[in-house]
């Protein structure tokens, strides 16, 4: 095992039922309040409509905690019908609790005062995800970029519902449309040159590029959940390429994904893990320390991360 110059978390405890070094693939839901049904494509004001409503936690008033932020979040989008599946927000969630503390706490190691942070959403949909980035951090200098190939209309629903419980996240959250390349080459993806489909402009980089971001003044998080087959391995040299301080992908599809595993490997393992493992090896031979996690099963199948912070 190569050591690490800086900590990491998961560089304590040995493996075990209760240390965080134990890899769970289908682990119990940390939000605490749970689904009360089966998930499904439905929106959350239908899925809440029934008994399901008393399940909803009550309003908080001034939220201390990130789980109280996020209840807040899931009542005014169920309350004011934000057209999000129930499978969305369960997904998105999960996947912010268990990659935020790893994301940020690399984000945050380095110079004395820390750099902000600019958090890239790729390919990201409605870019809920990457929104809740910001809206679970009103003491962080914390901006998010949402890249995909369109911004769909839900984008600005659903931002304007979370604006309205967390209103520190105005201003921090941009909308880039622009294609990522889907070859696994390091996309040329000028994070200020795109057009922009929405919001004020974050203050960022005006070129990719190792050296671009090596002089940069933010720290960078690239997240990128449910990119299908190989644009997770654009997103992953989109990181690369931008020196991101920290990386987490929830991998889609693996159709075409590693052409090069041998074929034993496929087989023994399957195409998934062997996707994932060379995934993992390309990210510690550029310098990161590199770990899975997962989220619950009955949220996606789809539920392996590869979280990587920069050593
Ligand atoms: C399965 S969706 C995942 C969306 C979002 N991350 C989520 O978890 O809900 C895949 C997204 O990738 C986007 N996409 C597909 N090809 C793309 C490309 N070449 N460049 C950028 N985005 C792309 C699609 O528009 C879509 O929003």
């Amino acid at each position: 095992m190569p050591s690490s110059a800086s900590p990491h978390t998961s560089s304590y405890g040995s493996p075990g039922s209760t240390s965080p070094t134990h890899f769970h693939s289908d682990p119990s839901f940390l939000y605490p309040h749970e689904p009360g049904g089966k998930l499904g494509r439905q929106r959350l004001s239908s899925y809440y409509s029934s008994e399901l409503m008393n399940t909803l936690p009550e309003k908080v008033k001034s939220p201390k905690t990130t789980k109280q932020i996020l209840s807040n979040i899931h009542l005014e989008l169920t309350a004011s019908e934000v057209p999000l599946d129930v499978k969305e927000l369960y997904e998105s969630f999960e996947f912010f609790l268990r990659t935020r503390k790893r994301l940020f706490g690399a984000a945050k190691r380095g110079p004395s005062p820390p750099l902000p942070i600019e958090v890239h959403d790729m390919c990201c949909g409605h870019g809920f995800t990457g929104m809740l980035f910001a809206a679970c951090s009103p003491s962080l200098d914390v901006h998010v970029k949402l890249f995909d190939q369109t911004c769909p209309p839900s984008h600005f629903v659903i931002r304007e519902a979370l604006e309205r419980v967390c209103p520190h996240m105005k201003g921090r959250v941009e909308f880039v449309e622009k294609s990522l390349s889907a070859e696994g080459s390091p996309p040329s993806y000028p994070s200020a040159a795109g057009p922009s489909a929405a919001g004020p402009s974050a203050a960022g980089p005006s070129a990719a590029g190792p050296s671009a971001a090596r002089s940069s003044s933010v720290s960078r998080i690239v997240i990128g959940v449910h990119a299908c087959g190989l644009l997770t391995d654009s997103v992953l040299e989109y990181a690369l390429s931008n020196s991101a301080t920290s990386i987490a992908v929830m991998p889609c599809c693996y159709t075409g994904t590693n052409p090069q595993a041998p074929y034993g490997l496929k087989r023994v393992l399957g195409s998934s893990w062997s996707s994932d493992i060379a995934r993992i090896y390309r990210l510690s031979s550029n310098n990161y320390h590199t770990d899975f996690s997962s989220i619950p099963s009955s949220i996606t199948p789809m539920n392996r991360i590869i979280v990587a912070e920069r050593r």
